[in-house]
């Protein structure tokens, strides 16, 4: 059951709106990043990539909460991002969403739950 999961932090490494935690994405020979951030005590990922412009969001690595921690916010040109859904709240691309990855939380770690393409 493990197998398709991926171990990408340990629960400890992730403060409640603080960095959030950037792990690779690559396939196919496409640089491709995601990252998880805790919202409201739970750990949420997307892959870090504006739903405006396909840049990744964080200027400074890891920085992805504006400064009230309400929101993901894309340092381009400020798109703000709801954190439980990944959708645009207020900025060029409302409307539009983050691609969110799904995480498991247990026994101390984190794991990204690996897509299965069988
Ligand atoms: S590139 Fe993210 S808001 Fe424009």
């Amino acid at each position: 059951m493990a197998d398709n999961q991926r171990l990408i932090c340990a629960s400890a490494d992730l403060q409640e709106r603080s960095k959030g935690i950037r792990f690779d994405l690559s396939q196919h020979g496409e640089h491709l990043t995601g990252f998880v951030v805790r919202y409201e005590g739970k750990p949420y990922a997307f892959v870090n990539r504006c739903a405006h412009v396909p840049v990744e969001l964080d200027w400074q690595e890891g920085d992805f909460f504006e400064p009230d921690g309400r929101y993901i916010i894309c340092a381009t040109h400020g798109a703000h991002y709801e954190p439980t859904t990944g959708r645009c709240e207020i900025g060029p691309c409302r409307g539009a969403s983050l691609q969110s990855l799904q995480v498991e939380e247990r026994d101390g770690n984190i794991y990204l739950k690996m897509e299965n393409h069988d």
